[in-house]
């Protein structure tokens, strides 16, 4: 009897939530909303004693106006919000989930505006260590604005669980939109799992990838979270985890703008830690991570965000990754041995001053990379105006030289690239050619 009652409350309760849902949603009307609840009363009343009666979901199906299937959506929202009360804010729809926690879009009650918040997971919750490190850059991050940097509006814990309050962003991920193109690769393909097809497949999703990113369209992106990036750079801020799921895209009118997520969202070093125990797919691939992320190395710093912006900018044109493997520890493997296939070498139609760029970005030794993400966005401009990338050819012909001075045809010079192994030759010849001059000018001298 006990249990009845607790049930019927249970539902009722999930009523009123599912009514406030539908409509804060855009799923229905409030008249239409109202029209199903004198419905659903009546019916109620009349079957008052015998418990029945239709819950107000059905009703609303039966009328038209909403589908099972948002029903199921709608329901899966309240029970992932149940428990997870936070004052100030009105839980309104789960957004998405990611590695490490899920979003939910709220509405922010005192200003009375929609925003999206993080709820960590119990375990990082109870995480001391994290914890302090999430206040520190919550705080830090909420110093910053910059209109592509997704606001950090606020942090704090209710009920045990510890939460990140940001700006909503209206649009989808970079991550959405790479998959599109995979989505439009016919199944058949896609599935096929001899070799062949798979091949087809990849040729497939190359072609529409590239569909979705010139060389013009990705550098638009990419010079807008540059831009962020310099912003939090300039105030000692660093990301630590760049990639197209941290990139959201609003479209206002016909301009597309890029904003980067989770900024001041503290990451656990155990991150990397985890992917090499293959502790899962909860961690992700890391293919767009820094080799000094991966070596664990303390003092990561601005360079390691433009490593990992390199390789969502070769992703974005050639439809690629630039490493892939079978396991996390094989792609983490390459990040650190393997010398770059330059994306321009993928995709014939990318400009050599695009390749260079991302070589650059992409240097396996951070000190080969920019040396500042203002020069990195120079570069980046000027090859978006069809110019040279001047900072890339500085760093270039400078490892070059001190190549020369310490490691001719070191293991490190031909990890940095093909285009820089290609330069140190041309030096090379240039100063045989030099030396022989000199030989030759002095057995001259002599025989004269
Ligand atoms: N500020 C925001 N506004 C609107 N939607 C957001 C916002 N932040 C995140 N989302 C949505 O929530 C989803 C989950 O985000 P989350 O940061 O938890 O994971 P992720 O970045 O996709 O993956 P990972 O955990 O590997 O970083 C995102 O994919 C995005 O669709
Ligand atoms: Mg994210």
């Amino acid at each position: 009897m006990a249990q009845d009652k607790s049930n019927e409350k249970s539902a009722a309760s999930m009523d009123t939530e599912l009514g406030r849902l539908v409509v804060e949603q855009g799923l229905a009307t409030q008249a239409e909303l109202q029209e199903c609840l004198d419905i659903f009363r009546t019916e109620k009343e009349r079957q008052a004693g015998d418990g029945g009666g239709r819950t107000l979901a059905e009703v609303l199906v039966e009328k038209g106006m909403i589908t099972e299937v948002q029903v199921r959506r709608v329901k899966k929202t309240i029970e992932a919000s149940r428990g997870q009360e936070i004052p100030g804010y009105q839980l309104l729809a789960k957004l998405g989930t990611g590695a490490m926690a899920t979003v939910f879009k709220a509405r922010q009650l005192s200003l009375d505006r929609i925003v999206a918040i993080k709820v960590l997971p119990r375990k990082l919750s109870e995480n001391a260590d994290y914890v302090r490190m999430f206040y520190k850059e919550g705080k830090a991050a909420a110093k910053l604005n910059h209109p592509n940097i997704v606001q950090a509006i606020d942090v704090g814990e209710a009920g045990g669980f510890h939460y990140f309050v940001m700006e909503y962003v209206e649009g989808h991920t970079l991550w959405d939109e790479l998959r599109q193109g995979l989505w439009d690769v016919p199944p058949a393909i896609a599935e096929a799992p001899d070799q062949a097809g798979k091949a087809e497949a990849d040729q497939v999703r190359r072609q529409q990838v590239k569909q979705l990113f010139g060389e013009a369209e990705a550098l638009d992106i990419v010079i807008q979270i540059a831009r962020a990036l310099e912003h939090a750079h300039s105030q000692g801020l660093i990301h630590r985890d760049v990639k197209p799921k941290n990139i959201m895209i609003a479209t206002e009118g016909s301009v597309r703008k890029a904003k980067l997520a989770d900024m001041g969202l503290a990451r656990l070093t155990a991150d990397v830690e985890a992917a090499r125990l293959e502790a899962g797919r909860a961690f992700g691939t890391p293919y767009y991570i820094s080799p000094e992320q991966i070596r664990g190395d303390v003092d990561v710093d601005f360079r390691a965000d433009i490593y990992s912006l390199g390789a969502t900018l070769y992703h974005l044109m050639t439809g690629r990754v630039p490493f892939e493997a079978e396991t996390p520890v094989g792609v983490m493997q390459k990040h650190l041995q393997e010398p770059l296939i330059p994306p321009d070498h993928i995709s014939t139609n990318l400009s050599a001053g695009i390749g260079e760029v991302v070589e650059v970005m992409m240097a396996k030794n951070r000190n080969r990379r920019y040396k500042s993400t203002s020069d990195l966005l120079v570069d980046l401009e000027a090859v978006a105006q069809g110019n040279a990338p001047l900072q890339a050819r500085k760093q270039i012909d400078g490892g070059v030289l001190s190549g020369l001075a310490h490691a001719a045809g070191s293991q490190e010079l031909v990890a940095a690239g093909p285009r820089l192994a290609g330069n140190l030759m041309l030096y090379i010849i240039l100063l045989a050619a030099a030396l022989a001059i000199s030989v030759l000018l002095n057995l001259v001298q002599r025989f004269t």
